[in-house]
């Protein structure tokens, strides 16, 4: 028999008794705020497409005040979904992806929702809006019904939304270890708590904000299926999370920044090799591209990554903040770990 998400989402449940807790609703509503994260050493490819279990590890690091704010309410009719003060329609496919994660706990819980949620970021854009989103959705149910769920509990359900997802419940650096369970229970992302680096700057760089012409999940497998060069991929991706931890570990920026860009790099060049091909860079990403490298050039210490989206992801050093915003006037620069 297949398993499947609801399968995946009752033995979290289970496990701690969270149907008798959930007795105590929190006043009929939840609330939570969950972080966007960026991946450096990145996700790509799924041994099982029904529990978002990947192929590789990864990690992250978490963009603390931009992500996802979601109130959640039990109401008597159908469910709701307002996103950015505006309701969405039914036959969304945004609709559609909310509702069909709530089903998955209505065997347990069969109650319809209002879901209300503020993102501060681009949504379908590479910027990890929906990992963002269904990290804090998950952590608004955790609230509603009381469950006290392990954050551990938590990645997981978040994984079974979206995949990144398991990795938007902290700051700092996460890392999402695969796991060896067929079902997925013991693949779920925790932080890097001891490794902080307040030194490092993310700069979003917003060329675009128009919603992917593909979703991540499609594009990856057909990455899986069809290209040459995604044999290469597993490999690259444990030879780089050797890289970056030592890197984060040494607080050697050069090595990290080497390390981010050109696992971003080959992500992408493993999807240009798909057919059909899958090209997120528009000419404004190029463009980017190359004004980093000939900063770079000239002694400046930045690098990029990049999702699934045209937007690049800038990494520097506060020291050189002030110079790099001059060059690239529209970025918004967060700083993961600066004192809140
Ligand atoms: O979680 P998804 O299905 O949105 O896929 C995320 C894929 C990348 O953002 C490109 C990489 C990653 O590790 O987040």
């Amino acid at each position: 028999m297949k398993f499947t998400k609801e399968n995946a989402v009752q033995l979290v449940l289970d496990n701690c008794n969270a149907h008798q807790q959930s007795l105590n609703l929190n006043l009929n509503m939840g609330k939570a705020f969950a972080p966007t994260n960026i991946a450096l050493i990145k996700y790509w490819g799924q041994s099982n497409q029904e529990l978002n279990l990947p192929i590789t590890d990864s990690l992250s690091i978490g963009l603390r005040s931009f992500g996802a704010h979601t109130q959640i309410e039990i109401i008597d009719k159908k469910d709701i979904v307002i996103l950015n003060n505006q309701p969405i329609s039914e036959d969304t496919e945004f609709y559609i992806r909310i509702k069909s994660f709530l089903d998955l706990f209505r065997k347990q819980f069969n109650y319809n929702f209002k879901v209300q949620t503020w993102v501060n970021i681009p949504i379908a854009a590479g910027l990890a809006s929906s990992a963002c989103g269904f990290a804090a959705l998950v952590l608004a149910l955790n609230d509603l019904f009381q469950w006290g769920l392990h954050k551990q509990q938590l990645s997981i359900l978040a994984r079974l939304g979206s995949g990144s997802a398991c990795r938007s419940l902290w700051d700092g650096f996460v890392y999402w270890q695969k796991g060896e369970d067929v079902v997925g229970s013991d693949s779920y992302a925790y932080p890097l708590e001891k490794f902080i680096w307040p030194d490092l700057c993310i700069g979003l760089l917003i060329v675009s904000k128009e919603k992917k012409y593909i979703s991540s999940r499609e594009a990856m497998q057909q990455t899986v299926d069809s290209s040459v060069l995604y044999t290469s991929w597993p490999q690259q991706v444990t030879n780089d999370l050797v890289l970056i931890r030592e890197s984060i570990h040494d607080r050697n920026f050069e090595l990290f920044g080497q390390t981010i860009e050109n696992n971003a790099m080959a992500m992408h060049a493993t999807m240009l090799a798909a057919k059909p091909a899958i090209c997120y860079y528009n000419e404004h990403t190029l463009l980017a591209m190359q004004k980093v490298w000939s900063l770079r050039k000239q002694g400046l210490l930045v690098y990029f990554t990049q999702d699934a989206g045209p937007n690049l992801k800038l990494i520097f050093q506060q020291s050189n903040r002030a110079i790099i915003e001059e060059n690239f006037p529209c970025l918004q620069t967060v700083e993961p770990f600066a004192i809140k």
